[in-house]
Formats: C-alpha cells, sequence, structure tokens
C-alpha cells in the first residue's frame, strides 16, 4: 500500500482489522519495523486522536515523527495550477510538498473541506497534491470527504464488542451481520460529512454488516457513498432492533454545506433506544455534550466512545506497518 485514502486502497480489509487488533493486544510487537523511517504529518486543522494515537503508534514501530501544523507555524499554501502569486498565499503547494517528500519517507496528512463548493471538495485537491507531489506515500489522517483511520478504529471496535458478545467477530464464518445505524444528530455549525462517508463505505465494504441510514430529509450523504445502505427519516424505526448506533452530525450535502431546518428532535435519548436494549453507541470525539448525545448515554454502559478513540492507536499502527512493509 502506497496511499491510505479509501477503503478501496485497502487490500484485504479482514487483516488490516486483525493485524490492528493484534497490535492493540501487543503495541510493542515489532519496535524496529520502522527504525531508521521518518514520519512528517501535517495538519491544517486542530486535531486530538489523530495526530496523538498517529505518533503513538509510529513510535511503537519504532519510527521518528516530527508534526507539522500548517495553520500555526507555516506559510499560507497556494493549490491552483497556473494562478499569479499575488494575494495572501506565499508557497506552492508543488514546492512545499515536494521538499516534505525529500525530507521524510512517509506523510500524514490532514485537511478539512471547505464545505462551499461541492465540486472542490469532492476532487480532494489538496489530498491529490500532497500525493502528486511528495512522490512518498501518504497517509490520510482525514480529507476533504473521508476519514479513513477513524473508520477502521471503528471496525475494531465493532468487531471486538461482536466477539465479545457472541464469541463470533465481523469476520468469523457463520458470524450475523449486526445491525448497525448511522444516526444523524443535531450540532450549532455546519460539519464535514467525512466520518459519516467513510464509516458508510467501509462498513459495505467490510459486507459485514447490516446498514441503515439514518438522517432528516435534506441531510441525504453523497449518494455514491451511500449506494447498497439502507436509507430512511424515520429514526424509531431505525432503532428497533439496532446493536450499534453510530451518531454524528454532518450538515447537507444537496444543499452543500448548509444546515436545512430540522422538525423533529434528533437527539437520542435513553428512552428512545427502549426498543434497543443492547444497542451500543459509537461517536468519533470530539463531541458537545446534551447537543450531540446526553450525558446519560456518554456516561452510561452503552457507550464506546472511549474504545473507539483507543482503536485508533492500533488501527494506525497496522496501517503504517503495511505501508513500511512495501517501501
Ligand atoms: N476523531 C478524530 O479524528 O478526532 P480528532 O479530530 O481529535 O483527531
Amino acid at each position: 500500500m502506497k496511499y491510505f485514502h479509501s477503503v478501496g486502497n485497502v487490500r484485504d480489509l479482514s487483516s488490516l482489522v486483525a493485524k490492528a487488533r493484534e497490535y492493540d493486544r501487543e503495541p510493542l510487537l515489532h519496535p524496529q519495523k520502522g527504525k531508521g523511517l521518518r514520519l512528517g504529518l501535517v495538519f491544517f486543522n486542530p486535531s486530538l486522536r489523530t495526530r496523538l494515537s498517529t505518533e503513538i503508534a509510529a513510535q511503537n514501530l519504532g519510527l521518528t515523527t516530527i508534526v507539522y501544523s500548517v495553520q500555526k507555524d507555516g506559510w499560507s499554501l497556494e493549490f491552483e495550477d497556473g494562478t499569479v502569486m499575488n494575494g495572501s498565499t506565499t508557497e506552492h503547494v508543488k514546492e512545499a510538498a515536494s521538499v516534505l517528500g525529500r525530507y521524510f519517507d512517509i506523510l500524514g496528512v490532514r485537511t478539512f473541506p471547505g464545505l462551499t463548493d461541492q465540486e472542490v471538495d469532492q476532487q480532494e485537491k489538496i489530498w491529490n497534491a500532497f500525493c502528486t507531489y511528495s512522490k512518498i506515500p501518504v497517509i490520510s489522517l482525514e480529507s476533504a470527504t473521508l476519514h479513513p483511520l477513524q473508520s477502521l478504529a471503528d471496525l475494531v471496535t465493532i468487531d471486538k464488542d461482536l466477539e465479545r458478545k457472541t464469541g463470533k467477530g465481523l469476520f468469523s464464518s457463520g458470524s450475523t451481520r449486526p445491525k448497525v445505524v448511522l444516526h444523524w444528530a443535531p450540532h450549532v455549525k455546519p460539519l464535514p460529512h467525512c466520518v459519516a462517508n467513510s464509516f458508510t463505505e467501509w462498513a459495505l465494504a467490510s459486507n459485514a454488516i447490516d446498514l441503515t441510514i439514518a438522517a432528516p430529509p435534506g441531510y441525504a450523504l453523497a449518494p455514491h457513498f451511500t449506494d447498497g445502505a439502507s436509507l430512511t427519516h424515520d429514526s424509531s424505526e431505525a432503532l428497533e432492533g439496532a446493536e450499534y448506533v453510530y451518531v454524528k452530525n454532518w450538515s447537507s450535502y444537496e444543499s452543500y454545506g448548509q444546515t436545512p431546518p430540522v422538525q423533529d428532535d434528533w437527539m437520542l435519548t435513553e428512552s428512545k433506544l427502549r426498543h434497543s436494549p443492547d444497542a451500543k453507541i459509537m461517536h468519533c470525539l470530539p463531541v458537545r455534550r446534551n447537543l450531540v448525545l446526553p450525558d446519560e448515554l456518554l456516561d452510561g454502559p452503552r457507550s464506546m466512545v472511549i474504545d473507539q478513540a483507543h482503536h485508533r492507536v492500533g488501527a494506525a499502527q497496522a496501517v503504517l506497518a503495511e505501508i513500511i512493509g512495501a517501501l
């Protein structure tokens, strides 16, 4: 693997989940694997989990890491080709990414969508520029449309919990496909679609999950990510019999980046889960308490949100190990 951006970059999904779980059990299994190699982590946006879990994962494999916060420390970058740079940008990504490609053996890049121009965000300009000009392997730490390290950690979390509950993981023979609901939640501002797109993509590619996406009218995700999932505007119907409920806000895709008014109360509560006694709650974090999810669910026994964040380390380590193996 040279690039890790979408589930399409993964050769064998069940093996990658198994590898992430192996590193979760034994983080120092291969402490020399990345010795002598340098990982550059380029952040255009803030992060707690992605930054720290990827650094820890790299250290567990013996890699040296350097974090570069572009907004805080760096020159403002230009991404348009052929532009006269007489405005606010100081350096073109052609030079910046090429230089980083000489300094590092592997790059990680985090960037959020602008949420103003659907076409621009779908083109993944920043991600593609770093891949093209650095010429070295690149890992997505979240991009304009996807968040693959989060999705790998999410599948690890479900796999492990399912095995605890039934004795069989997602990819075990004879395993029953758990009902998973990706459930929209309210928020105070427009958020990207990345986590929801990515989880949908990975859940469908696993062939091991029965996925329903529940969202209010106006909040359908991009159809090229959701083809194959059940879609509904009826939250209570979706929640019935759910084993895992992945709660997430996202802005409108159709009215791109907007937040059309929502009639019903979409914040999940314990009482709304009365017909799903075994349902576990997921969220990628950070989460706004009592807006996206109430204290009673985040602090209660249904919550798996800390496990998801924990599994980010093993997920990043499995991906780094695979990339190092292909160098
Ligand atoms: N879930 C996630 O990516 O968290 P951070 O934004 O803190 O990295």
